[in-house]
């Protein structure tokens, strides 16, 4: 069984839908969410599913050991990033090799890097008059929004658009394709 664990910020929509695409997967689990903000609604999500959670301290992420001991502890296999907005240490990227994907809700290289996240990233796309945007799913290496890309889906701009339309028509994209990116990545992963 391939162990998923879920790092998440906010509200857990994507995590929603990654946990409903492999309720009843034969060989991959999503089995931990990680958050570093308590009260985040991805909690109460994993209240519900009956998830275990993970809330990490900031201090000990960074300086620490990013809570690899924990995470090898619970047998994870595999991370990924569902609107975590804190960097990724090198320990944790020493430690899972390959093995953490993020996604960005714009066509990366453009609109990525820090503090690029939620509706400053429509803002930006709206306000440099992009014919069009859309989702980067990608390794996650020591840079934000910078490993080795694995897919990207576009939608078009249009003129009426706001940053509230773009990002719900970028939501509808990452729960359309990220849960069987997912599903790809990690089965390529662990055939190697
Ligand atoms: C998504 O837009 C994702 O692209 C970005 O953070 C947001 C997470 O939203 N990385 P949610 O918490 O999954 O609703």
């Amino acid at each position: 069984m391939q162990q998923i664990a879920i790092f998440a910020s906010g509200a857990g929509s994507n995590a929603a839908r990654i946990i409903d695409h492999f309720r009843h997967h034969a060989t991959i689990k999503v089995v931990l969410i990680v958050c570093n903000k308590s009260g985040a609604g991805v909690l109460d999500l994993a209240g519900r599913e009956g998830i275990a959670t993970l809330l990490i301290e900031k201090e000990a992420f960074f300086r620490g050991d990013a809570y690899v001991k924990e995470l090898r502890g619970k047998q994870i296999d595999f991370i990924v990033l569902a609107g975590f907005l804190w960097k990724i240490p090198e320990a944790l990227i020493r430690a899972y090799p390959g093995k953490i994907i993020n996604i960005h809700p714009a066509l990366l290289p453009k609109f990525g890097g820090k503090g690029m996240y939620g509706r400053f990233v429509h803002e930006a796309v709206i306000a440099a008059a992009e014919p069009e945007t859309g989702i980067t799913i990608h390794y996650v290496d020591e840079q934000y929004d910078h490993g080795q890309q694995i897919f990207q889906a576009k939608v078009i701009v249009e003129k009426e658009d706001t940053p509230d339309s773009l990002a719900k028509k970028v939501h509808l994209l990452e729960y359309e394709h990220f849960p069987r990116v997912i599903e790809e990545v990690v089965d390529l992963q662990n055939h190697r």
